[in-house]
């Protein structure tokens, strides 16, 4: 924490226009910028590559971490092949399109919707009601509501595709969360990577800025043909994502109902403040769902992804098959295989 001293100067400082060095002055959680390796920004899955590098854009400009992960999560919520994030997202049962996204930023300001049907971009809508409204949380039709009193225009987001996909559902209506079935399309970026360029789910993204401060988006239209009303980790702050500006960020993807009941990305910044480096944070979290549920979680898939304060970034997944993308100065499409359990 600042000092009052330190307060009064910086103040003192911005009052009469004095230029200040370095923005750690601007965040009250820091008192002096730690040495690490940033601007960076990670996101799940290899979609990231896009999505990073839209986030990219703003870190590599001097942007604040916040506006970056915002204008990445933007990428996969447009994009019309992918059936697991944004307007294309894959409907639940009863045919509806309904998203879920959450943001926070490096002072603990936390938004996000759930459940909302007919708007394209829920990581906008999440942010605004971070920074428009006393709440954290607005879900279904709320959600909707609030987005077009603010601008955004409703529309019918179930594309051709997903109608047929989910119209081929119905015939048998079997609910049962294929792993990793969200990984099957998404449109590859135009430069070419390693790994597999079909492997996606919800995108959870975490950037530190120049400043060194750290900004969180997750965002996803979860479960395809799930329950009509069923929420899962993503939007939910401590679940799908977590922030700390003290010591780092986390945030999760897979069946979301096993990262709530472990409240997985708090537990993985928790982990990285008793000292745990990021990928044995993320393995730890993983741990703690395969303890409470051995043999169920041989069946599904959760992975976490963490970031530090030093720029230090790692992650941990149940099943194989996850992978993570990394952008900063050296590299701006790397993608990463995630370790597993099984
Ligand atoms: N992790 C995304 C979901 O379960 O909805």
């Amino acid at each position: 924490m600042l000092n009052r001293r330190k307060f009064l100067l910086n103040s003192t400082l911005a009052a009469t226009g004095v230029a200040l060095q370095s923005k750690v002055f601007a965040t009250p959680f820091r008192e002096e910028k730690i040495a690490g390796n940033y601007p960076i920004v990670i996101s799940t899955w290899d979609f990231g590559v896009a999505a990073n590098q839209a986030a990219w854009k703003v870190l590599s400009s001097g942007g604040r971490a916040l506006d970056a992960v915002e204008a990445g999560a933007r990428i996969p919520e447009a994009d019309p092949n992918n059936h697991s994030v944004g307007a294309a997202g894959y409907p639940d049962r009863d045919g509806h399109v309904t998203l879920d996204a959450c943001i926070m930023d490096e002072n603990g300001n936390c938004g996000g919707v759930a459940g909302m049907e007919y708007i394209d971009h829920p990581i906008s809508v999440a942010r605004l009601v971070m920074e428009k409204t006393p709440h954290v949380l607005l879900v279904g039709d709320g959600a909707t509501q609030f987005a077009v009193a603010n601008g955004f225009k409703k529309k019918q987001l179930l594309n051709a595709e997903s109608e047929k996909a989910w119209k081929e559902w119905l015939k048998t209506s079997k609910y049962q969360p294929e792993m990793n079935i969200e990984n099957k399309h998404f449109t590859p970026v135009p430069n070419k990577m390693p790994g597999n360029q079909y492997n996606h789910d919800t995108i959870g993204m975490l950037a530190l800025d120049a400043a060194g401060n750290i900004s969180g988006a997750c965002t996803t239209s979860g479960m395809a043909f799930k329950l009509h009303g069923r929420v899962g980790d993503s939007p939910i702050i401590g679940a799908g994502l977590f922030v700390d500006n003290e010591v780092g960020g986390a945030t999760s993807t897979g069946v979301g109902e096993e990262v709530i009941r472990n409240v997985g990305s708090f537990l993985v910044v928790e982990l990285m403040r008793q000292g745990y480096k990021p990928e044995d944070a993320c393995r730890e979290a993983v741990n703690r769902i395969v303890k409470k549920k051995p043999e169920l979680a041989k069946t599904l898939q959760v992975g976490f992804l963490a970031i530090n304060k030093k720029g230090e970034y790692g992650a941990y997944a149940l099943q194989k098959g996850f992978s993570y993308a990394v952008c900063n100065a050296e590299k701006q499409d790397l993608i990463i295989k995630g370790k597993s359990i099984f």
